[in-house]
């Protein structure tokens, strides 16, 4: 965290001049279960990644906002003009910094307050196009920023609403609440267990070392992008199911009405997410329940996976390939983590045998001509916060 606290500090003071009014950081995260269930008003259990993208910001006198990433080294400007209302596309700001505008939007027409002017500068070491959330991290950082300099009172869960609400309308990815919620509110040693109909968030005891287990992300390289057809495919397959068995959200159906549905890509679709919600509710219960050793959250995982290669169809060959490798290198369970179609895979593995499985998982991955994976530790972190710095 210092360094990238020392980088937005650095960079600021060359876009800007000057010191920052604060320090806000926000999280990137991985999903354990729960996939493609939050837009279902389904389970989710996600918790946040020791990656962090901080912002460095001060408010402007003039209601105008500017952005340095040092990702790409640019400083992006923009009025009132290109954060309002009816927006053209063509006019609205694109790439990483739509995500800031679009915070600056959605902040303005769901609070009704307006919100000042900022300088802010930015910098990140959450794997970018992985599937571990990014995105979410930056409209984080940015939104507790812009809430704190303006001192507006905003709950976490509108908080959650508002970042959702930039990434749908303004910058055009049809997400779901996954993500911020996880990069808001998740809290180290813990995962994060929400029923994303009521919002309600408990925090569920996730002690992997006490049985020496460790939580391995392999970002297989294969990039994935939300805005694209397929994730808005698979929503409208579960809007048309939900139309079709007049419920409220695919949460509702019960066993027996799968067979009323038309067809079976339908059925396969909504078997998905019946499967994931009990197989995320199960995981909840037994750790509520204070279970210790994590082993049988590997074989949910791993239940996951399957489910979402056959019914839900959003794995890809370099997902699939890397949960095998997994398991033949020795993990109790592996998955894809996040929207899909690319992006990484979590596995669960005894730290001892570790080393082997990230080998395997390389020693395959060549073998295919695929691109080298890259791995991270995945330790329960603390969600976005205020720096003291
Ligand atoms: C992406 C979206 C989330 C969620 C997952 C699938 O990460 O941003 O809202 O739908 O895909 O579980």
């Amino acid at each position: 965290m210092d360094e990238l606290v020392k980088q937005a500090r650095t960079g600021f003071a060359r876009a800007f001049g000057g010191v920052p009014d604060g320090y806000w950081a926000a999280p990137g995260r991985i999903n354990v279960l729960g996939e493609h269930t939050d837009y279902n008003g389904g389970f989710v259990m996600p918790y946040a990644i020791p990656f962090y993208t901080v912002a460095a910001a001060s408010r402007s006198q003039s209601p105008t906002w500017q952005v340095w990433s040092q990702a790409t080294g640019e400083t992006v400007t923009f009025g009132t003009g290109r954060v309002r209302e009816q927006l053209p596309r063509s006019q609205a700001v694109d790439g990483w910094a739509s995500y800031v505008a679009g915070v600056v939007w959605a902040l303005k027409h769901m609070t009704g307050e307006p919100v000042g002017g900022a300088r802010i500068a930015l910098s990140s070491n959450v794997p970018v196009g992985a599937g571990l959330s990014s995105s979410a991290a930056l409209s984080m950082s940015v939104l507790l920023a812009l809430c704190d300099l303006y001192d507006l009172d905003v709950s976490d869960e509108r908080k959650v609403l508002i970042a959702q609400f930039a990434e749908n309308e303004y910058v055009g990815a049809p997400t779901g609440i996954l993500d911020q919620t996880a990069s808001l509110q998740s809290r180290p040693g813990s995962t994060l267990f929400m029923d994303c109909r009521s919002q309600v968030v408990e925090q569920l005891p996730f002690p992997l070392e006490e049985t020496g287990l460790e939580m391995v992300v392999v970002d297989t390289r294969t990039p994935h992008r939300h805005s694209d057809g397929d994730y808005a495919e698979r929503r409208g397959d579960c809007e048309l199911a939900v139309e079709h068995l007049g419920v409220d959200s695919l949460r509702d159906v019960v066993r027996g009405q799968l067979l009323s549905l038309p067809d079976l890509l339908m059925k396969r679709r909504v078997r998905h997410v019946l499967s994931e919600n009990r197989r995320t509710l199960a995981a909840a219960e037994r750790l509520r329940a204070g279970e210790r050793d994590l082993r049988f959250i590997g074989e949910l995982m791993l239940e996951s996976h399957v489910s979402l290669a056959t019914d839900f169809e959003v794995t890809v060959p370099q997902l699939d390939h890397t949960v095998n490798a997994a398991l033949r290198g020795g993990a109790w369970g592996a998955r894809m983590t996040g929207g899909g179609f690319g992006g990484s895979v979590i596995c669960l593995v005894n730290g001892d045998r570790r080393d082997a499985m990230c080998e395997e998982i390389t020693r395959q991955a060549s073998q295919r001509g695929y691109d080298e994976p890259k791995f991270y530790l995945a330790i329960p972190s603390e969600g976005a916060h205020r720096l003291e710095a």
